[in-house]
Protein backbone atom coordinates (compact mmCIF):
# COMPACT_ATOMS: atom_id res chain seq x y z
CA UNK A 1 0.00 0.00 0.00
CA UNK A 2 2.35 2.48 1.24
CA UNK A 3 4.52 1.10 -1.71
CA UNK A 4 1.98 2.10 -4.04
CA UNK A 5 1.48 5.23 -3.16
CA UNK A 6 5.03 6.56 -3.40
CA UNK A 7 5.50 5.23 -6.50
CA UNK A 8 1.88 6.90 -7.32
CA UNK A 9 3.51 10.33 -6.21
CA UNK A 10 6.73 9.66 -7.74
CA UNK A 11 5.37 9.46 -10.70
CA UNK A 12 3.69 12.85 -10.39
CA UNK A 13 6.39 14.21 -9.62
CA UNK A 14 8.38 13.15 -12.44
CA UNK A 15 5.79 14.13 -14.85
CA UNK A 16 4.51 17.53 -13.45
CA UNK A 17 7.65 19.09 -12.12
CA UNK A 18 7.94 20.66 -8.21
CA UNK A 19 7.09 18.98 -5.04
CA UNK A 20 5.11 16.02 -4.67
CA UNK A 21 2.68 17.39 -2.48
CA UNK A 22 2.03 20.58 -2.94
CA UNK A 23 -1.72 21.64 -3.94
CA UNK A 24 -3.43 22.52 -6.83
CA UNK A 25 -6.60 23.81 -6.46
CA UNK A 26 -7.75 23.39 -10.70
CA UNK A 27 -6.23 19.91 -10.44
CA UNK A 28 -8.56 19.33 -7.41
CA UNK A 29 -11.94 21.14 -9.71
CA UNK A 30 -11.35 18.12 -11.41
CA UNK A 31 -10.98 15.84 -8.79
CA UNK A 32 -14.32 17.52 -7.06
CA UNK A 33 -16.21 16.58 -10.40
CA UNK A 34 -16.30 13.03 -8.02
CA UNK A 35 -17.92 14.88 -4.86
CA UNK A 36 -20.17 17.21 -6.57
CA UNK A 37 -22.91 15.11 -6.41
CA UNK A 38 -23.05 14.96 -2.92
CA UNK A 39 -21.15 17.91 -1.46
CA UNK A 40 -21.68 20.40 -4.44
CA UNK A 41 -18.61 21.56 -6.95
CA UNK A 42 -18.50 24.35 -4.29
CA UNK A 43 -18.45 22.47 -1.05
CA UNK A 44 -22.55 23.57 -0.67
CA UNK A 45 -24.06 20.35 0.11
CA UNK A 46 -26.58 18.93 -2.71
CA UNK A 47 -28.17 16.01 -0.17
CA UNK A 48 -29.26 16.71 3.43
CA UNK A 49 -26.75 13.72 4.70
CA UNK A 50 -23.36 15.56 3.37
CA UNK A 51 -21.97 18.19 5.41
CA UNK A 52 -20.81 21.46 3.43
CA UNK A 53 -17.03 21.67 3.18
CA UNK A 54 -16.74 24.60 0.70
CA UNK A 55 -14.99 27.39 2.74
CA UNK A 56 -13.60 25.05 5.17
CA UNK A 57 -9.99 25.09 6.45
CA UNK A 58 -7.58 22.81 3.93
CA UNK A 59 -6.29 21.26 7.14
CA UNK A 60 -9.48 19.83 8.23
CA UNK A 61 -10.28 18.68 4.92
CA UNK A 62 -7.49 16.53 4.00
CA UNK A 63 -7.17 15.05 7.69
CA UNK A 64 -10.70 14.14 7.34
CA UNK A 65 -10.25 12.49 4.11
CA UNK A 66 -6.83 10.99 5.27
CA UNK A 67 -8.91 9.79 8.24
CA UNK A 68 -11.77 8.10 6.06
CA UNK A 69 -8.79 6.58 3.83
CA UNK A 70 -7.20 5.06 6.99
CA UNK A 71 -10.39 4.04 8.43
CA UNK A 72 -9.50 6.15 11.71
CA UNK A 73 -13.20 7.89 10.75
CA UNK A 74 -15.88 5.07 8.96
CA UNK A 75 -18.62 6.29 7.04
CA UNK A 76 -19.97 3.65 4.17
CA UNK A 77 -19.66 6.24 1.61
CA UNK A 78 -16.90 8.06 2.51
CA UNK A 79 -14.25 4.91 3.07
CA UNK A 80 -15.19 3.38 -0.26
CA UNK A 81 -14.81 7.15 -2.12
CA UNK A 82 -11.26 8.17 -0.03
CA UNK A 83 -9.98 4.67 -0.89
CA UNK A 84 -10.07 5.78 -4.59
CA UNK A 85 -8.05 9.08 -4.17
CA UNK A 86 -3.81 9.06 -4.32
CA UNK A 87 -2.48 11.35 -1.09
CA UNK A 88 -1.68 14.29 -4.48
CA UNK A 89 -5.66 13.88 -5.20
CA UNK A 90 -6.56 14.53 -1.73
CA UNK A 91 -3.98 17.50 -1.16
CA UNK A 92 -5.46 19.26 -4.56
CA UNK A 93 -9.31 18.55 -3.49
CA UNK A 94 -9.01 19.57 -0.53
CA UNK A 95 -7.20 22.75 -1.70
CA UNK A 96 -9.92 23.36 -4.55
CA UNK A 97 -12.62 23.65 -2.03
CA UNK A 98 -10.49 25.69 0.84
CA UNK A 99 -10.34 28.04 -1.57
CA UNK A 100 -13.79 29.06 -1.45
CA UNK A 101 -15.00 31.88 0.88
CA UNK A 102 -18.23 31.17 3.50
CA UNK A 103 -19.69 33.20 5.41
CA UNK A 104 -22.47 33.33 7.77
CA UNK A 105 -25.10 34.84 8.74
CA UNK A 106 -27.21 34.71 12.26
CA UNK A 107 -30.59 34.19 11.89
CA UNK A 108 -32.89 37.26 12.17
CA UNK A 109 -34.31 37.93 16.55
CA UNK A 110 -30.53 35.90 17.60
CA UNK A 111 -27.47 37.83 19.24
CA UNK A 112 -23.80 36.29 19.47
CA UNK A 113 -24.56 36.54 22.97
CA UNK A 114 -26.60 33.22 22.35
CA UNK A 115 -24.36 31.06 21.10
CA UNK A 116 -22.95 28.04 22.62
CA UNK A 117 -20.63 29.19 24.81
CA UNK A 118 -18.10 25.80 25.31
CA UNK A 119 -17.93 25.80 21.41
CA UNK A 120 -17.71 29.15 20.12
CA UNK A 121 -13.78 29.23 20.70
CA UNK A 122 -12.88 26.73 18.27
CA UNK A 123 -16.05 26.50 16.10
CA UNK A 124 -16.98 30.63 15.92
CA UNK A 125 -20.14 32.23 17.14
CA UNK A 126 -21.49 31.82 13.93
CA UNK A 127 -20.11 28.91 13.07
CA UNK A 128 -17.20 29.58 10.61
CA UNK A 129 -13.91 28.19 12.25
CA UNK A 130 -11.36 29.96 14.11
CA UNK A 131 -9.17 27.13 14.39
CA UNK A 132 -7.12 25.73 11.62
CA UNK A 133 -8.08 22.18 12.37
CA UNK A 134 -11.75 22.46 13.73
CA UNK A 135 -14.76 22.57 10.72
CA UNK A 136 -17.72 24.97 10.20
CA UNK A 137 -20.76 24.07 11.26
CA UNK A 138 -22.61 26.94 9.84
CA UNK A 139 -26.04 25.65 7.94
CA UNK A 140 -25.06 22.02 8.78
CA UNK A 141 -28.49 19.84 8.97
CA UNK A 142 -28.78 19.21 12.91
CA UNK A 143 -29.17 15.88 12.44
CA UNK A 144 -25.55 15.57 10.91
CA UNK A 145 -24.11 17.63 14.14
CA UNK A 146 -26.29 15.75 16.25
CA UNK A 147 -24.66 12.44 14.59
CA UNK A 148 -21.10 13.25 14.98
CA UNK A 149 -21.60 14.77 18.67
CA UNK A 150 -23.13 11.05 19.67
CA UNK A 151 -19.82 9.46 17.79
CA UNK A 152 -17.46 11.06 19.66
CA UNK A 153 -19.73 10.21 22.67
CA UNK A 154 -19.96 7.14 21.71
CA UNK A 155 -16.46 6.56 21.07
CA UNK A 156 -17.11 5.43 17.44
CA UNK A 157 -15.52 8.93 16.28
CA UNK A 158 -12.31 9.95 18.13
CA UNK A 159 -10.38 13.12 18.78
CA UNK A 160 -8.89 14.18 21.70
CA UNK A 161 -10.49 17.80 22.30
CA UNK A 162 -14.15 16.38 20.58
CA UNK A 163 -14.23 13.29 22.67
CA UNK A 164 -13.87 15.26 25.92
CA UNK A 165 -16.07 17.99 24.94
CA UNK A 166 -18.87 15.45 23.61
CA UNK A 167 -18.55 12.95 26.77
CA UNK A 168 -20.11 16.03 29.09
CA UNK A 169 -23.27 16.83 26.97
CA UNK A 170 -26.50 15.62 27.72
CA UNK A 171 -28.65 14.29 24.49
CA UNK A 172 -30.77 18.40 25.36
CA UNK A 173 -27.42 19.90 25.08
CA UNK A 174 -26.21 18.30 21.88
CA UNK A 175 -29.35 19.31 20.29
CA UNK A 176 -29.24 22.64 21.13
CA UNK A 177 -25.49 23.09 19.92
CA UNK A 178 -26.71 21.46 16.23
CA UNK A 179 -30.03 23.42 15.98
CA UNK A 180 -28.37 26.84 16.91
CA UNK A 181 -25.61 26.50 14.26
CA UNK A 182 -27.95 24.79 11.75
CA UNK A 183 -29.84 27.80 12.22
CA UNK A 184 -27.87 30.40 10.82
CA UNK A 185 -27.50 30.77 6.61
CA UNK A 186 -24.01 29.50 4.89
CA UNK A 187 -23.26 30.97 1.57
CA UNK A 188 -20.34 29.93 -0.21
CA UNK A 189 -19.09 31.96 -2.94
CA UNK A 190 -18.32 30.09 -6.10
CA UNK A 191 -14.97 30.26 -7.76
CA UNK A 192 -15.10 32.07 -11.12
C1 LIG B 1 -22.52 9.85 -2.48
C2 LIG B 1 -22.29 11.00 -1.65
C3 LIG B 1 -20.87 11.49 -1.39
C4 LIG B 1 -19.84 11.65 -2.30
C5 LIG B 1 -19.83 11.33 -3.78
C6 LIG B 1 -18.74 12.24 -1.55
N1 LIG B 1 -19.08 12.45 -0.24
FE1 LIG B 1 -17.95 13.27 1.23
N2 LIG B 1 -19.39 12.90 2.60
C7 LIG B 1 -20.60 12.31 2.33
C8 LIG B 1 -21.31 12.08 3.57
C9 LIG B 1 -22.69 11.44 3.72
C10 LIG B 1 -20.46 12.55 4.61
C11 LIG B 1 -20.74 12.53 6.12
C12 LIG B 1 -20.02 11.35 6.73
C13 LIG B 1 -20.41 11.12 8.17
O1 LIG B 1 -21.61 11.19 8.47
O2 LIG B 1 -19.51 10.86 8.98
C14 LIG B 1 -19.29 13.07 3.96
C15 LIG B 1 -18.20 13.64 4.63
C16 LIG B 1 -17.12 14.23 4.02
C17 LIG B 1 -16.07 14.96 4.68
C18 LIG B 1 -16.00 15.27 6.16
C19 LIG B 1 -16.56 16.66 6.37
C20 LIG B 1 -16.67 17.09 7.78
O3 LIG B 1 -17.20 18.19 7.99
O4 LIG B 1 -16.24 16.36 8.68
C21 LIG B 1 -15.21 15.39 3.73
C22 LIG B 1 -13.96 16.23 3.92
C23 LIG B 1 -15.69 14.89 2.46
N3 LIG B 1 -16.85 14.18 2.65
C24 LIG B 1 -15.06 15.11 1.24
C25 LIG B 1 -15.45 14.51 0.05
C26 LIG B 1 -14.69 14.62 -1.18
C27 LIG B 1 -13.43 15.44 -1.35
C28 LIG B 1 -15.35 13.87 -2.11
C29 LIG B 1 -14.96 13.61 -3.56
C30 LIG B 1 -13.61 13.12 -3.79
C31 LIG B 1 -16.55 13.34 -1.47
N4 LIG B 1 -16.54 13.72 -0.16
C32 LIG B 1 -17.50 12.56 -2.10
C33 LIG B 1 -21.10 11.98 1.08
C34 LIG B 1 -20.38 11.98 -0.10
C1 LIG C 1 -10.98 23.71 21.63
C2 LIG C 1 -11.63 23.66 20.31
C3 LIG C 1 -13.03 23.11 20.18
C4 LIG C 1 -14.14 23.37 20.95
C5 LIG C 1 -14.24 24.26 22.19
C6 LIG C 1 -15.24 22.65 20.33
N1 LIG C 1 -14.81 22.00 19.22
FE1 LIG C 1 -15.93 20.87 17.97
N2 LIG C 1 -14.29 20.38 16.88
C7 LIG C 1 -13.02 20.80 17.17
C8 LIG C 1 -12.08 20.13 16.29
C9 LIG C 1 -10.58 20.31 16.28
C10 LIG C 1 -12.86 19.27 15.47
C11 LIG C 1 -12.35 18.31 14.38
C12 LIG C 1 -12.35 16.91 14.95
C13 LIG C 1 -11.72 15.91 14.03
O1 LIG C 1 -10.66 16.19 13.47
O2 LIG C 1 -12.31 14.83 13.87
C14 LIG C 1 -14.25 19.47 15.86
C15 LIG C 1 -15.32 18.82 15.27
C16 LIG C 1 -16.63 19.03 15.62
C17 LIG C 1 -17.77 18.45 14.93
C18 LIG C 1 -17.74 17.57 13.70
C19 LIG C 1 -18.21 18.40 12.53
C20 LIG C 1 -18.07 17.78 11.18
O3 LIG C 1 -18.16 18.54 10.20
O4 LIG C 1 -17.89 16.57 11.06
C21 LIG C 1 -18.90 18.90 15.57
C22 LIG C 1 -20.34 18.59 15.22
C23 LIG C 1 -18.46 19.75 16.65
N3 LIG C 1 -17.08 19.81 16.66
C24 LIG C 1 -19.31 20.39 17.52
C25 LIG C 1 -18.91 21.13 18.63
C26 LIG C 1 -19.81 21.70 19.59
C27 LIG C 1 -21.32 21.63 19.49
C28 LIG C 1 -19.05 22.30 20.54
C29 LIG C 1 -19.52 22.96 21.81
C30 LIG C 1 -20.32 22.17 22.70
C31 LIG C 1 -17.64 22.14 20.14
N4 LIG C 1 -17.61 21.40 18.99
C32 LIG C 1 -16.54 22.65 20.82
C33 LIG C 1 -12.65 21.73 18.11
C34 LIG C 1 -13.46 22.23 19.11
Amino acid sequence: MRLSVLFVLGGLALAGGGPALAEDPEAGRQVANMCRTCHGLDGYAQVPIAPHIGGEPKEYIEAQLMAFKTGAREHEIMSVVSTSLSAQQISDVAAWYAAHVATATLPDGVSAADAPVACVSCHGVDGISVALNAPNLAGEVNIYIDTQLKAFRSGKRRHAIMSEIAAEMTDEEIRAAADWYARIRLDIAPIE
